[in-house]
């Protein structure tokens, strides 16, 4: 059974861009694309470089570092560098408040 974890305000994350979450321990991406919000690791599959100062290109996101990419919604890796998938986390909007599935 999923377990429902209160992020932030739909709000609080700007369109077509993505905020650092971390929680216990573990870090996630959250993105605000125009298909809606979305959840996945907050690493890069290729080197240990955080996904916040990438760049969301439509449903896309860009690693910083080596430009590798990634589609949002499912986590699969589109170009070289990045051959593994991210993982993603389902996400809800109730009220106004993100939530994710962990
Ligand atoms: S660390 Fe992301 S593409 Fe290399």
């Amino acid at each position: 059974m999923s377990n429902w974890i209160h992020v932030c305000a739909t709000d609080e994350i700007d369109e077509e861009d993505l905020i650092r979450w971390d929680h216990e321990g573990r870090t996630f991406a959250i993105y605000n694309t125009d298909d809606g919000f979305f959840a996945t690791d907050g690493y890069c599959t290729h080197e240990q470089q955080h996904l916040e100062e990438g760049l969301v290109i439509g449903k896309v996101i860009e690693c910083p570092l080596h430009q590798g990419r990634f589609e949002i919604a499912t986590g699969r890796a589109l170009n070289p560098p990045a051959c593994i998938d991210l993982k993603t986390f389902p996400v809800k909007v109730e009220a106004g408040d993100i939530y994710i599935a962990l």
